[in-house]
């Protein structure tokens, strides 16, 4: 059901890969909240051409750009700053370890590996951060969010690098978010999202297992891209304005929980 809450605002929505991405699922929900966006994902992404059907849904244009390349995500500025003036919202959506793509465990990781996957799925956030920092593209009380997982916290065996991105995430989250702050009134948050099967989670070592697990544990079950999109959406809108600088756990509770009733049970002699 749409509230009209994202009316008038416009954005910039990284990572929609297929129907499956959780930013696939926003960009679905903040049109229907009334918002207007540009899709974007690296070039690769763009030529597997799924995202055109969801441009089309949406009434979105798509531009190419891999995250990692300030001449990329200068043009994409340019491009949004032109077409909709300054910005009220934007999405980052987007991971990926090589390390964990071929497999490599923690304890023998191919370290030009793992900064590529740390240039994109973390310094990516700075990249974005300060393209939009320096065009002055945000409107006053925007909102800029970037999805990440427990895994920053707790250790979860198969997550391999990307746990050090998203702590490394999180921390980009708080000291940009500042910066915004101060100068804009733009908050910024990051999203920790249960496990769900999307393109980046199932490349996870044992990911079947994760999200069982988690379904376990969590009193509410796991929360699902759609749920996630919602989650959003309402940091889109003006209802959360002062809400800034917070990793916002979206797990169904999961993250509080030490055990359940229901794993409990398994060990009862
Ligand atoms: N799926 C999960 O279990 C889960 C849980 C918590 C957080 N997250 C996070 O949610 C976000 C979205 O992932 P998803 O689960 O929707 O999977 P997804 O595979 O659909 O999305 C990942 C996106 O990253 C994009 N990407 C990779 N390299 C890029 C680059 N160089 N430039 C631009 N884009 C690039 C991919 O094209 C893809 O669209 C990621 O940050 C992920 O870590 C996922």
């Amino acid at each position: 059901m749409s509230h009209g809450l994202l009316k008038g605002k416009k954005g910039i929505i990284f990572g929609a890969l297929d129907s499956n991405s959780i930013a696939w699922k926003v960009a679905e929900q903040a049109h229907a909240e009334g918002a207007e966006f540009i899709l974007t994902n690296s070039p690769v992404a763009l030529r597997k051409g799924e995202l055109n059907a969801l441009a089309e849904k949406t009434g979105s244009d798509t531009v190419p750009a891999d995250a990692t390349s300030m001449e990329d995500l200068n043009k994409l500025f340019d491009h949004a700053l032109e077409k909709f003036g300054k910005l009220d919202f934007i999405l980052h959506s987007i991971g990926m370890s090589i390390n964990v793509r071929k497999n490599k465990d923690y304890t023998d990781i191919n370290y030009e590996w793992l900064t590529k996957g740390w240039d994109i799925s973390a310094v990516s956030f700075h990249k974005v951060m300060k393209t939009a920092w320096d065009k002055d593209a945000m409107n006053e009380w925007g909102s800029i969010v970037a999805l990440s997982y427990i895994a920053a916290q707790r250790t979860f065996p198969g997550y391999n690098d990307m746990a050090d991105n998203k702590a490394y995430l999180e921390s980009i989250a708080r000291s940009f978010g500042y910066e915004w702050g101060i100068r804009n009134r733009v908050r910024v948050n990051t999203i920790s999202q249960s496990p769900t099967p999307t393109t980046a989670g199932n490349g996870v070592k044992g990911f079947g297992g994760f999200i069982e697990f988690a379904e376990e544990i969590s009193p509410l079950g796991n929360a699902t891209a759609e749920e996630c999109a919602n989650y959003c959406i309402t940091l889109f809108s003006d209802l959360t304005r002062k809400v800034t600088l917070q990793n916002l756990f979206h797990d169904g509770g999961f993250s509080n929980v030490g055990v359940s009733e229901r794993v409990m049970k398994r060990f009862e002699k």
